[in-house]
């Protein structure tokens, strides 16, 4: 299927048709940003989820994203276009591994990042996203222990940022970001003195990011750790003309659509999430013709995840 006027026709028609709104994360191909009626980051597009009022949510994303729109909006149809896109950040920890690490710390506070499962959901007391972790976080009184899961790069920015010592950390990754690394960034900035570093908080390189601004080898004010949606927000206000990306090269297309006169390029080339490129405009076609692949969450898992992932869409509003 090639993403041209027909497939565009088609794909509209039939979104109009089922009463669809089609939601695209940051990292989809961009024919299907570019097709969607919303491309953002993860809490811009479980906000739009929670407060659409379409019969059906096409989440062009990866399979814990359209679970948590299932979650905000239970009584929708929820489709994803491929029900194998997966996420190894979710795959890190399971239901049984949280319950074991909460039976080690009774009391503590359960924050997970929103790359995770339904069921460790309904095991979380509040959930975050890149752009409002450190919000949640800074959000529990400081003497309640806290349970940081499950990305360790998230969660090691959040400790730096919240200077908190009593919260724990899972030792979970994203395999796409912690591939992005510090000898890499160090020499792509070296070449690029002037050049702005918009680092995902999920890199492995963004300790080395702040290493270099701290040694002053790349200003501070040059070095930016956001989420997707962050970065879109800072491309638009930078002075930069050039900036370095740290995140899944999805990312450089709404950059360019934000800023055609800056120029974006990624830390490391090869950064693509599998997952998120199985959502191909063929796969789009046929989930609105054939109304698939549906996502359904057991309504005893959705009542228990729902309070942390409401918790979630409320804070840094
Ligand atoms: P954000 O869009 O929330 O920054 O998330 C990045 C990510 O890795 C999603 O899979
Ligand atoms: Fe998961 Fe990483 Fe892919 Fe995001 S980029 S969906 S965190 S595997």
């Amino acid at each position: 299927v090639a993403p041209d006027a027909a497939w565009r026709d088609e794909v509209r028609g039939l979104a109009k048709e089922r009463d669809a709104v089609l939601l695209a994360h940051n990292y989809q191909l961009p024919e299907i940003q570019d097709i969607a009626d919303h491309t953002g980051d993860s809490l811009a597009l479980s906000r739009i989820a929670a407060a659409s009022d379409a019969a059906t949510i096409v989440f062009c994303g990866v399979h814990f994203m359209a679970e948590t729109a299932k979650i905000l909006a239970p009584e929708k149809t929820v489709l994803i276009p491929d029900e194998r896109a997966g996420c190894s950040l979710a795959d890190s920890i399971d239901a049984a591994q949280l319950r074991a690490w909460k039976a080690e710390h009774p009391g503590a506070v359960v924050v997970s990042y929103v790359n995770t499962t339904a069921e460790v959901k309904a095991e979380t007391d509040i959930c975050c996203t890149s752009s409002n972790a450190v919000d949640v976080v800074r959000s529990i009184p400081a003497d309640r222990e806290v349970l940081f899961l499950p990305d360790q790069f998230l969660g090691a920015h959040v400790k730096r940022e919240t200077g908190r010592d009593n919260l724990h950390i899972w030792a979970g990754e994203c395999h796409v970001h912690a591939g992005i690394n510090g000898p890499q960034l160090a020499e792509r900035a070296a070449a690029n003195p002037d050049a702005d570093l918009f680092i995902h908080p999920e890199c492995g390189c963004a300790t080395s990011a702040l290493y270099l601004a701290g040694e002053g080898i790349v200003p501070s004010e040059q070095v930016k750790i956001l989420s997707t949606g962050d970065m879109v927000t800072q491309a638009r206000a930078t002075k930069a003309k050039s900036v370095l990306v740290a995140t899944e090269i999805g990312m450089l297309h709404q950059l360019r659509r934000a800023a055609p006169e800056i120029e974006f390029n990624a830390v490391n080339d090869r950064a693509s999430c599998r997952y998120m490129k199985m959502i191909t405009p063929a796969a789009l076609l046929r989930s609105l013709r054939e109304n698939k692949d549906e996502v359904h969450v057991a309504a005893e898992t959705a009542a228990r995840a729902r309070g942390a992932v409401q918790r979630m869409i409320e804070i840094g509003k």
